[in-house]
């Protein structure tokens, strides 16, 4: 292959989609053959933040799988990060990795944990992939071609009234007791203003929720690029938005989210929460 055609080659977005599925459904075989055991872990930075060999493993099949097939392409994964590589965003192809997100209900064997793998060229995000194998479900989204649950087209629900949404949020993998007490006064705000509020423990998953209008909105103050990556490009492609926390541009490497159904939810979640900034940055 000459050069020309391998550059070319490497910014395929159907193609780096279609390579990038495989490998998903192979990585999710590694995490269905495992799914029932308690597992061993380590615990990163002395806090609640877990990992396990299958999240090595995991992370390990798609960043060669996909290296092998796209010899230009940068990548971001959760464990390489924890390892000490610099989580750089550049306008190289990018790719985002949670190999296992939802960690801890992956190591307790609650079903709720998915592979989370997005693609970023020249800063835009192209492809969004969230893969929960437990339980079949699979979200994707390419730009512009809209996003699908199990290969059908999805939308969020539209609903703008605080009232009527439900939230879905979490306590997060630190024990900061400054980051806690945010978190707590949250839920607090949320419980008294929302229709009704749950934390199943997959930001990632939390993420399509609001895509598919299961649920309608999504905040979180400390989650990482890999983490909210693919959600963010299924929710926009499901007709839905995220939102920087304080009401401004989201930025994946900030640490923070709003995902919700509608401009108007986002705002109005974000007037009344009390505002985090992790550090630091994923950046
Ligand atoms: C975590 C989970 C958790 C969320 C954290 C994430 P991990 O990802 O999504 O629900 O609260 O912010 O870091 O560590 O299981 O990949």
């Amino acid at each position: 292959m000459s050069s020309t055609t391998m550059a070319e080659d490497d910014k395929d977005v159907q193609k780096c989609f279609e390579v990038a599925l495989e490998l998903v459904y192979k990585a999710g075989n590694i995490i269905l053959e495992r799914k029932n055991s308690r597992k061993s872990f380590v615990c990163k930075e002395g806090d609640i933040d877990l990992v396990t060999e299958t999240d090595k493993q995991v992370e390990k099949l798609l960043m060669n799988g996909l290296k092998a097939q796209f010899k230009s392409h940068k990548f971001i994964g959760e464990e390489e990060s924890a390892g000490g590589v610099t989580a750089r965003l550049t306008d190289a192809p990018t790719w985002i990795i949670d190999p296992v997100d939802g960690t801890m209900n992956f190591v307790h064997g609650f079903p709720h944990s998915c592979i989370s793998i997005a693609l970023v060229i020249n800063q835009v995000t192209e492809i969004g992939i969230v893969y929960n194998p437990m339980l079949n479900q699979k979200f994707t989204a390419i730009r512009g071609e809209g996003a699908f649950y199990n290969d059908k087209l999805i939308n969020v629900s539209g609903e703008k009234d605080p009232k009527k949404a439900l939230v879905t949020s979490e306590f997060g993998t630190t024990r900061d007791p400054e980051k806690l007490k945010v978190v707590i006064e949250n839920f607090n705000k949320m419980a008294a203003l929302v229709h009704g509020i749950r934390s199943l423990g997959s930001a990632a998953l939390n993420m399509v929720m609001v895509a598919m209008g299961a649920a309608d909105v999504n905040y979180e103050f400390g989650i990482h690029a890999w983490d909210v990556a693919a959600g963010d490009l299924i929710v926009r492609e499901a007709g839905g938005v995220t939102i920087d926390p304080a009401g401004g541009e989201f930025d994946m490497m900030s640490r923070r989210v709003i995902a919700a159904s509608s401009m108007e939810l986002a705002q109005e979640i974000a007037k009344n929460l009390t505002q985090f900034y992790p550090q630091p940055r994923d950046d």
